[in-house]
């Protein structure tokens, strides 16, 4: 399996996984767009295709943010996901990025699992917060302070 940066052909697979695994998927040009725009999007690929991927942007100075993450269901419980978020994790660090937030639906009872496990705090529920009325739970998770990037006293 590797992890690579996000090329528009990646955008067919990327929609597959996106529609299989949400009731309320973001549609192509969304997806499109928040790429433009900046947002980190990797995919992770194995089997010569895209079994899954993680997007996420820097929503402040020092605040992260993941936007969407999905695993293709062939391919879960294989610590596909937990390597998505170590690398958008590394790649907040070289950012000094402080704390990474994220919302998550109140029943996605398995998402919330694996955040959890990824050292994800459940802070506060976001009441109707998705379009249908579902509330969301909002999760953190704080980085360590990155002191190589710190001037010397
Ligand atoms: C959430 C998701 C990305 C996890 O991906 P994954 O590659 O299967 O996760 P990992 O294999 O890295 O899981 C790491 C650990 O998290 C926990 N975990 C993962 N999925 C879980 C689930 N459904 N139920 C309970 N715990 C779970 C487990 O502790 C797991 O370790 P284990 O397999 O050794 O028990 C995947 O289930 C998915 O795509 N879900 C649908 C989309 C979604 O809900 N995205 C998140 C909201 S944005």
């Amino acid at each position: 399996m590797i992890i690579r940066e996000f090329k528009r052909p990646d955008i067919k697979r990327v929609l597959e996984i996106e529609t299989s695994c949400f009731n309320d998927p973001y549609p192509p040009s969304i997806l499109i767009d928040i790429y433009n725009l900046g947002a980190g999007f990797l995919v992770a690929q194995q089997d010569n295709m895209v079994v899954g991927y993680i997007i996420f942007w820097i929503r402040y100075e020092d605040e992260g943010h993941i936007i969407s993450l999905a695993v293709d269901k062939k391919y879960r419980r294989k610590n596909i996901g937990s390597q998505l978020v170590d690398y958008a994790i590394d790649i907040f660090n070289k950012c000094n990025v402080r704390e990474i937030k994220l919302e998550v639906r109140v029943g996605n009872r398995g998402a919330r699992e694996f955040y959890k496990e990824s050292g994800f705090e459940e802070k506060k529920i976001l009441k109707n917060y998705y379009e249908d009325g579902e509330d969301a739970v909002m999760m953190r998770k704080a980085l360590k302070l990155n002191f190589t990037n710190k001037p010397k006293d």
